[in-house]
């Protein structure tokens, strides 16, 4: 099958018809359909398809055991309402190439596998990047178990309910050991490759990044009879928090994002007893990303104060900066005519690999630069130059 039928296959998986988003959380029903279809069309390429330890599924052309494969691939799941393009874009654009390469009747000298890994958005668990994390050990077993979603499921529970063995998760050295190179072809996330005139480009370079859960805790009640003197409403530094992080955030030149919110009780006619939310921030370099984050908890803990609000923060991420190996990075975009090199403050598998294994990423143009939000995009024909792209630098890695 060619890139548009696995394409046109794959699009109403998981897609909420009230946004037009896409909502392919971990081990639900949505993610279960689109790991099955995987499978299907992998095994139908003449790929032998396992999952790994912790969930991630491998598809592989050739013996895994030989070693210094070439994997290339990205994730399934989406952030809330997320496009259709970010993960997926990678998958199908990997099965399509590989599919190109068997009926050239290419013959590799590396064994060639492509990847979906589970949990990359961190939308229903917290951790972005979580199926990477558990298999290069960023992250240990014991942690990622105890991680839990809105409703209080563990990921070792709604693991094991997808059919997986939660006491099997870790850190994978074999599998890991058996990786040569990765490359992972994305969506770009802003306007880099239209401002350049290309439709795929080269990575160079990604943000250093992270999540801080903050949490303000007040006193419920109510909402007319209660005199503002003698109220303790954690709906005031939170509010204060966001707009400290807008400011922290030009200061320092970089961005930090409040986009996730739970208020309880979450009545109109009641102050709050608690606020729960999330910071995201990222920035061009770490000492950037130390100084803004520090800002934001620092206004936080002070808001709070002077509230009479209880509050307590935890970081639940972090990703330090990404330098993709310079030296296959140039051999790439040399490959692809010269194609541009760009960096990105968006997160990435290839980011968390990037520690073990020689990575590199490829970018397909997005007309508006949105992504995460169901206005992603690409057009057509540069997802096509993204297939031929991917094509290529897998004859030249695995084949030549
Ligand atoms: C993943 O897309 C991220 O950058 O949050
Ligand atoms: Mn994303
Ligand atoms: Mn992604």
């Amino acid at each position: 099958m060619d890139f548009d039928a696995l394409w046109a296959e794959l699009a109403p998986i998981g897609r909420y018809a009230g946004t037009g988003g896409y909502r392919r959380f971990s081990w639900t029903v949505a993610d279960a359909e689109c790991r099955a279809w995987f499978t299907e069309r992998a095994t139908g390429l003449g790929l032998d398809v396992r999952a790994d330890r912790n969930g991630n599924l491998w598809a592989w052309w050739g013996d895994p055991a030989a070693g210094d494969a070439v994997a290339t691939g990205s994730h399934l799941d989406s952030v809330p309402d997320g496009g259709a393009f970010d993960g997926p874009l990678g998958v199908v654009t990997a099965l399509a190439a590989v599919g190109r390469l068997r009926e050239s009747g290419a013959r590799p000298r590396r064994p060639v596998a492509v990847v979906a890994f589970v949990e990359e958005e961190g939308a229903r668990f917290g951790v972005p990047c979580l199926g990477s994390r558990l298999l290069t050990g960023a992250i240990g077993p014991e942690w990622s178990g105890g991680l839990r979603d809105a409703d209080g499921v563990s990921w070792a529970e709604a693991y094991a309910a997808a059919g997986g063995e939660p006491e099997a998760m870790g850190a994978d050295p074999e599998l890991l050991g058996r990786l040569g190179t990765f490359v992972e072809l994305h969506v770009e996330q802003g306007r880099g490759l239209v401002e350049r005139g290309a439709a795929v480009g080269v990575a160079s370079s990604i943000w250093p990044h992270g999540r801080w859960r903050m949490d303000f805790s007040g006193a419920a009640d109510h909402a007319g009879t209660t005199r503002l003197a003698d109220r303790r409403d954690p709906m005031l530094p939170f509010a204060s928090t966001v707009l400290a992080a807008r400011e922290e955030a030009a200061i320092a030149g970089a961005v930090a994002t409040v986009g996730k919110v739970f208020v309880e009780p979450n009545g109109t006619n009641a102050i709050p007893s608690a606020v729960h939310a999330w910071l995201d921030a990222r920035a061009p370099d770490e000492a950037a990303l130390e100084a803004t984050v520090a800002g934001v908890l620092g206004a936080a803990r002070r808001y709070a104060a002077k509230e009479r609000v209880e509050f307590a923060e935890s970081r639940e991420s972090y990703t330090g900066e990404v330098e993709f190996e310079t030296g296959l990075r140039d051999r790439l975009s040399l490959l692809l005519g010269g194609a541009p090199i760009l960096g990105t403050g968006a997160g990435h598998d290839a980011g968390v690999l990037s520690a073990h294994v020689p990575t590199a990423m490829l970018f397909v143009r997005n007309p508006t630069g949105i992504s995460h939000s169901p206005a992603e995009h690409a057009e057509t024909a540069d997802r096509h130059a993204g297939v031929a792209a991917l094509t290529r630098v897998l004859e030249e890695l695995a084949c030549a």
